[in-house]
């Protein structure tokens, strides 16, 4: 199996501060090759508050948020296992339906569905967008956007593994869900 793992990461609550300590790190950590890209608005983030750096020092590969020009060689290797998170609300309709309007959903779109694809997604949402009977059980949660659960369905469907993170807990859980390097 490949060691590289494209990781791709939105604007969440908690990037600046968790991206590089909880999943970059650790991954890199447990032997994965990393060949991240970032949606523009976590790279405005990152490129904001110097957290790009603490990426690169993650990998030997570029981190990546826009497209190369036609003619422009690839500059990440095409990986065969990926971990999206943290994924946004905004990023996860978006996967869903098709839109492919940045890198890192041009890159996971191009994906979704490949057989021999493995696709980890881990979204931090506001309990506002929950929308599962099983869920409110245990969560406290007040509106239920219509739309939130058929997007996870559709990726799920596909073979995505889904999961929750929580601004609470450690992002690291997630890379468990990986296959073994
Ligand atoms: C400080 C801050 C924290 C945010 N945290 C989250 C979050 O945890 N989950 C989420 O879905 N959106 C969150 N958002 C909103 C997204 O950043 C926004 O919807 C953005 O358009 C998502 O773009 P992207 O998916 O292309 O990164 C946050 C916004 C800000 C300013």
């Amino acid at each position: 199996m490949s060691r590289v793992l494209g990781l791709v990461a939105s604007s969440c609550g908690g990037l600046d501060t968790r991206f590089a300590a909880q999943l970059a790190k650790p991954a890199a950590d447990r032997g994965w090759e990393l060949a991240i890209t970032l949606t523009p608005t976590a790279a405005r983030w990152l490129e904001k508050t110097g957290g790009i750096g603490d990426l690169e020092a993650c990998t030997g590969l570029p981190v990546r948020s826009t497209s190369r020009l036609p003619g422009e060689p690839r500059p990440h290797p095409d990986p065969s296992v990926f971990l999206f998170a943290p994924a946004s609300a905004n990023s996860v309709a978006k996967l869903a339906l098709g839109i492919a309007d940045n890198q890192a959903l041009t890159l996971l779109g191009d994906v979704l569905g490949t057989p021999g694809i493995t696709i980890v997604l881990g979204y931090q949402i506001q309990d506002t967008r929950v929308h599962h009977p099983a869920w409110r059980r245990h969560l406290d949660t007040r509106v239920h956007h219509p739309a939130w659960r058929r997007h996870l369905d559709t990726l799920e469907s596909a073979g995505v593994t889904t999961t929750r993170l929580t601004p609470d807990t450690s992002w690291t859980s997630v890379l468990d869900l990986l296959p073994a390097v």
